[in-house]
Parts: C-alpha cells; structure tokens; sequence
C-alpha cells in the first residue's frame, strides 16, 4: 500500500479549443507525488500550474492522459467519489484564501466537518486546529473582514485540515501576503511536512520552494526538468 503514489500523472494533456486554435495547457505531463512528500511546482504565469491543480483537485478533467490518486483513476470515479474526494483526499489553500465572507473563522473551519458528517459539535476539533495555526479563541469569531491577509490564509489551512485530508493542494498561498506573513504560512506548512502530511504547492515564490523536498519545473504545459 505504501508504495501507491498519494498522487501521479501519466501522460497528461489538456487542450483547450479556442477560436484562435488549441492550447495546450498540458502537454504530456508525467510525475508523481509520494505520501509524506512536499513538492512545489513552479513556472511562469501561463504555464499550466493552476490547470495541473485544479485537475489533481477533480475541478477538471485532463483531455487524455491519467490521473490516479492513491492509484485510484479520477475518470473512473463516479460523480458522488469525486465529489467525496473532493471534501474528503484533497484539503485545497487558495492564493486568495476563499472563506466565507459570511461565516466567523470558527465557521469556516467548521464547514467542511457540517459537509461531511452533519450537524453536530465540533467545537473540540475546529478550536484545536485555529489554535495550531496561531488563533486565540477570541479571534475565531472574527469575520474574514475583520482578519489581516496572513489571518485569513491560517483559518484556510485549518480549514483544508477539517477532514484530516490525504494531501493538501496549495495554489500560491503565499501569493497575496507580504513576506512576514509569507514565512508564517511557510512555517506551519513545514510543521505539517515534518508532521508527514503530504503537501503540493504552486508558488512564484523562490523563497518558499526551499521548504520543498523538490521542485518541479512547468513551462508552456511541459515539465522542463524532474
Ligand atoms: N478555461 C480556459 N479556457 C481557455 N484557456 C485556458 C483556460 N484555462 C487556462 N487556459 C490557458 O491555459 C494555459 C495555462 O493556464 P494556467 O493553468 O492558468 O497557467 P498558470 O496557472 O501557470 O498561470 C494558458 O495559456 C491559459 O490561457
Ligand atoms: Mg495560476
């Protein structure tokens, strides 16, 4: 069991038909990723790294090609596993953190756990993981307004960690945050490495590729080294 990729991709391709002609988002991409691991993917804007994640997260499909998480092939799931995997293998950090403008940070970590087993008291777990991403308990019931942009990526991470997910997949999550708070959010994804959690990240940034076990290169859909 052990030796089954978290992830892995074999022979890749994504095509997007436009008027002008067809990209190629991904062209014959092959790598995997194994449990424990931390891998950044990098490249310049344009080169395919939000569309290999949104692919790995079962937000899209590839045009042809494989793609197996724990060695399971998403076009072989049906609509409910994919949408169990999505709740349940993948814990997703975005650039721009994507809470619920609406809902406390306690609600927003609270969310997936409603989404998953129903209404009940989680209070036990959500307190724990804001507190390990550096929350007292009279910030969780602050609203993403009220939270500074490093705050906000600290209540995604607890969030992505609700359902204690196979892997997390990170888009940039340094992206939007000065590098203070970049080395803050850096730091608790290197805690969680150390951990053994399983982590894929897109970044720009060639400080937080040092936290990496390696390193994949993107460009024009391909992978340029490996
Ligand atoms: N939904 C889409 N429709 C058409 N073209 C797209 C779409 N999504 C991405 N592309 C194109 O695919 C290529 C890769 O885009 P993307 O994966 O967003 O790159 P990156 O995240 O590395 O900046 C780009 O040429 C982009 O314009
Ligand atoms: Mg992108």
């Amino acid at each position: 069991m052990t030796d089954i990729p978290v992830v892995e991709l074999q022979d890749v391709t994504k095509v997007y038909h436009m008027p002008a002609g067809d990209v190629y988002a991904l062209n014959h991409v092959n790598f995997s990723v194994k449990k424990g691991e931390f891998v950044a993917i990098t490249g310049p804007s344009g080169s395919g790294k939000s569309t290999l994640m949104n692919m790995i997260g079962c937000l899209d499909v590839p045009t042809t090609g494989t793609i197996k998480i724990n060695g399971v092939s998403t076009s072989e799931m049906t609509d409910d596993e994919l949408t169990d995997h999505r709740l349940n293998t993948v814990g997703f950090i975005f650039q721009k953190f994507n809470l619920i403008s609406l809902l406390t940070a306690y609600e927003n970590v609270e969310y997936p756990l409603i989404l998953k087993y129903g209404k009940g008291d989680y209070s036990e777990r959500v307190t724990k993981l804001l507190e390990m991403v550096g929350f007292t308990r009279d910030r969780m019931w602050h609203t993403p307004y009220e939270l500074s942009g490093g705050q906000q990526q600290r209540v995604s991470i607890a969030r992505a960690l609700a359902t204690d997910p196979t892997f997390l997949l990170c888009d940039e999550p340094t992206g939007n945050l000065d590098s203070k708070m970049s080395t803050q959010i850096m730091e608790i994804l290197d805690n969680l490495h150390k951990e053994g959690r399983t982590i894929l990240m897109v970044t720009h940034n060639p400080e937080t590729t040092t936290y990496a076990d390696r390193t994949i290169v993107i460009r024009d859909g391909e992978i340029v080294n490996d």
